[in-house]
């Protein structure tokens, strides 16, 4: 019987030296898991979305890209549709936004006062507008039709009485309608 024991102990050691391994690597996972998640959480929260395009509040309004004569829906002579509008406690301009359907759509906004946001429908188009900085992206409508783009980011007790409309219109219609270096709504001037 005495003979039985120190293989017994040996196998004992072994299984409790495996376990341990186990339990670092194990312990190694979760560290790296944990330090991703801290590393992304603190660069994305130093990081406004999409990339860094400042613009300076205090002269939106007066000159460059987001004066009211330029803000709208624009065709360039290369045939590129880029829209640009603002943001401001509780409105969009402009309030209606006109997009050619099954065309690379261009959006560029901002904000002047508080953190806004905005989704199209059920479309992806969504994103946030922080003062000071110009939040852009592209995507195309497929289906025509109006959708609504609301407000999606709280920015005050008029928040949910914040949005605007997008109208997708069929390419050739949306395209007849356009004139070279005017900037299109649905909201007549
Ligand atoms: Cu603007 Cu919520």
């Amino acid at each position: 019987m005495s003979a039985a024991l120190p293989p017994t102990h040996d196998a004992e050691a072994v299984a409790v030296a495996a376990e341990r391994r186990w339990a670092l690597i194990v312990a190694a996972i979760i560290a790296v898991l944990v330090l991703m998640m801290v590393v992304t959480g603190l660069h994305w929260a130093a990081m406004p979305p999409s990339r860094v395009e400042t613009v300076d509040i205090n002269t939106l309004h007066l000159k460059g890209e987001f004066v009211e004569s330029n803000l709208g829906t624009a065709v360039d002579d290369d045939g590129k549709v880029t829209v640009r509008l603002i943001a401001q406690q509780y409105s969009f301009q402009p309030q209606c936004i006109v997009v050619p359907a099954d065309t690379p759509v261009t959006f560029r906004g901002t904000a002047t006062d508080a953190i806004h946001g905005f989704i199209v429908g059920r479309t992806n188009a969504n994103t946030m507008l922080i003062p000071g900085f110009v939040a852009t992206f592209t995507t195309s409508f497929r289906t025509t039709g109006e959708q609504l783009m609301p407000c999606h980011e709280y920015c005050g007790t008029g928040h949910e009485a914040m949005w605007a409309r997008v109208q997708v219109l069929p390419r050739e219609e949306f395209l007849a309608r356009a004139q070279p270096g005017e900037r299109m709504s649905c909201v007549p001037r």
